[in-house]
C-alpha cells in the first residue's frame, strides 16, 4: 500500500492582493462574512482534507515607501481577522477537518496562548494545530510595543521558551484530575493539578493552567523554520513542519536538515512530516489550467507588488538602486534582522551574484507575487505525478498545503472534485476519516 499524504488548504491570503476579484471568488457576500467560511469548510471535508488553516499577521503592511498607503489603497496584506472565533463556529458544522491557527512567540504571552488553545480544542472536539511564528514583519512589531524587529535568533531563543511553558502548561493538569463526584461534591484532585514555576529569559509563569484538560491533550504544534536557527527550533518541539517548496533539490537538503537536527534532540525524524506549501492551479483539463494561470497575473495590482514584497523581506524594495546582485541586499535584510529567507525563495532563479537591473527585478517580484513563478499548473493526472515525486524524494512523511489559492471557492472546487479523486486512485490519499482528533489523522497514514 503507498503511503498516503495528508493535505491541508491555506486560506489566509484568500482576501488579499486582488484574489477576492477573481473570477471564481465567492460572491453576494465580502469578507469577513463568516457564510464564506462555512461553505469553504463544507466543501473542504467533503473533500476529506486533513485542515484548513490560517496564518497570521498583524499590522498593515508600511516598509515599502515607508508608508501604507499602497498596502491600504489595494488591500496588500490586510485586513486580517483573528480567526479563533471563526474556527469555532466552522467546528460547528464539521465533525472531522482539522483547523490550524498561527499565534507569534514574539508578540503573544504563553499563558494566554495555551489557555486559549486549550479552550478552541475543547470547542473543535480535538481538531487543533497551532503554527507558531517568530514573526519577521515590521509592521506586525510596531503594534507590540517594539521599534525594532528582535534580533532573529533572539526570536527563537523566545519561540523555544515559549512552547516550553505552553507545553508544561497543558500538561499542568493531569488527563484525569477532574471527578465531577456529584455525590461528594469534590470536583478534582489537588495532587493533579501542579504549579509550573517557570522563571526564565523572556517570561515568569506560575501555573498551572486552570483549565480542564482537552481532547488532544495539546494541539498539534507546527512550526515553520527554515534558517538553520529556525530547523533546530522546530526540531526541538514540533509535531509537523511547514516548509516553503522552493524546488526538489532544495526540499531534499531541508528534508535532510531537519532529520540531522531531529536526530541531534534524540527525536526519531520517521515521526515527523513536512507539509509543503505549494501553489496549485488545477483544472479540468491542461488547458483549462493554464487559462487560470494567466488570469493570476491580473488579480495583484502592479502598485501593490512592491508593498507585498517589501512586508513579507522587510525590507523597503523602493530603495533599490538602478543595479545591484542579490547578495547585496540579502546582506541588507539579514542587518535588518528580517528574515532573509522569503527573499532567496523570490530571488530563486536569479545568480545571487550578477547584476540584477531594478526593472528586470520588479517584472520577476510582479510574477512571484501572484503566485505565477512558483504555481504548479495542470489536469489533476499532472498534478498527482509532480505531487507524487516531491512526496517520494522527501522521505514520504508529511504532505501538502495548498497555498495562496487565485479564488475561493472555485480553485478549491478543483481540488475537491479533481486532484483528490485521483489522489485516492492512486492509493495516497484517505478515503474516510478515520481518526477521531486531528492528531490522530495525521498520524493515520
Ligand atoms: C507554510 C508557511 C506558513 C507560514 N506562516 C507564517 C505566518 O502566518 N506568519 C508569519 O509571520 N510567518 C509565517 N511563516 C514564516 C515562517 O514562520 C518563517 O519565519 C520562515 O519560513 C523563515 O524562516 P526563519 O524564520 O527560520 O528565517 C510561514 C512559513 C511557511 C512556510
Amino acid at each position: 500500500m503507498p503511503t498516503k499524504m495528508h493535505i491541508g488548504y491555506d486560506l489566509s491570503w484568500m482576501q488579499l492582493e486582488g484574489r477576492w476579484r477573481l473570477p471564481g471568488s465567492w460572491t453576494n457576500a465580502v469578507y469577513p462574512d463568516i457564510r464564506i467560511f462555512k461553505e469553504l469548510a463544507l466543501i473542504a471535508e467533503r473533500g476529506l482534507l486533513d485542515f484548513m488553516f490560517w496564518g497570521d499577521g498583524t499590522g498593515i503592511p508600511s516598509t515599502w515607501k515607508a508608508n501604507r498607503h499602497d498596502a491600504v489603497k489595494w488591500g496588500v496584506g490586510w485586513p486580517r481577522q483573528d480567526m479563533s472565533p471563526y474556527i469555532a463556529a466552522l467546528s460547528q458544522i464539521t465533525k472531522h477537518i482539522g483547523f490550524g491557527l498561527t499565534y507569534s512567540s514574539t508578540y503573544m504571552h504563553p499563558f494566554y496562548t495555551a489557555r486559549l488553545l486549550n479552550s478552541l480544542d475543547h470547542v473543535t472536539n480535538g481538531r487543533m494545530a497551532f503554527n507558531v511564528v517568530a514573526s519577521s514583519r515590521r509592521a506586525d512589531a510596531a503594534n507590540y510595543g517594539f521599534d525594532e524587529l528582535m534580533e532573529h535568533s533572539q526570536r527563537y531563543e523566545r519561540m523555544e521558551e515559549f512552547i516550553d511553558i505552553c507545553k508544561a502548561l497543558w500538561a499542568s493538569v493531569e488527563p484525569d484530575a477532574f471527578l465531577w463526584d456529584r455525590e461528594s461534591g469534590q470536583m478534582a484532585d489537588p495532587a493533579k493539578v501542579k504549579a509550573i514555576n517557570h522563571r526564565g529569559k523572556f517570561f515568569n509563569v506560575a501555573g498551572p493552567l486552570a483549565c480542564v484538560p482537552s481532547p488532544q491533550g495539546r494541539p498539534v504544534i507546527v512550526q515553520a523554520g527554515a534558517s538553520p536557527r529556525g530547523i533546530q527550533a522546530s526540531a526541538s518541539f514540533a509535531d509537523m513542519i511547514f516548509a516553503a517548496s522552493p524546488g526538489l533539490d532544495k526540499q531534499v537538503k531541508h528534508r535532510t536538515e531537519l532529520d540531522a537536527a531531529l536526530v541531534a534532540q534524540g527525536r526519531d525524524p520517521s515521526g515527523v512530516g513536512i507539509v509543503w506549501d505549494i501553489v496549485l492551479i488545477v483544472g479540468e483539463t491542461d488547458e483549462d489550467a493554464k487559462r487560470r494561470h494567466e488570469q493570476l497575473l491580473t488579480a495583484v495590482p502592479v502598485e501593490a507588488v512592491g508593498a507585498f514584497m517589501s512586508h513579507q523581506c522587510g525590507y523597503d524594495l523602493s530603495k533599490l538602486p538602478d543595479s545591484f546582485t542579490i547578495e547585496e541586499i540579502n546582506e541588507q535584510i539579514v542587518r535588518a534582522n528580517a528574515s532573509p529567507v522569503g527573499f532567496l525563495n523570490m530571488t530563486n532563479h536569479f545568480d545571487p551574484k550578477e547584476k540584477v537591473t531594478r526593472k528586470d527585478f520588479y517584472e520577476l517580484i510582479r510574477h512571484h507575487t501572484a503566485g505565477y513563478d512558483h504555481a504548479v499548473v495542470g489536469s489533476a493526472a499532472r498534478i498527482a505525478d509532480y505531487l507524487e515525486e516531491t512526496f517520494i524524494a522527501t522521505g514520504e512523511r508529511g504532505g501538502f498545503m495548498i497555498a495562496h489559492p487565485p479564488a475561493v471557492p472555485r480553485d478549491l472546487l478543483n481540488v475537491i472534485d479533481f486532484l483528490i479523486p485521483e489522489l485516492q486512485r492512486r492509493g495516497r490519499f484517505r478515503t474516510e476519516y478515520r481518526g477521531g482528533t486531528l492528531r490522530e489523522n495525521l498520524l493515520d497514514s
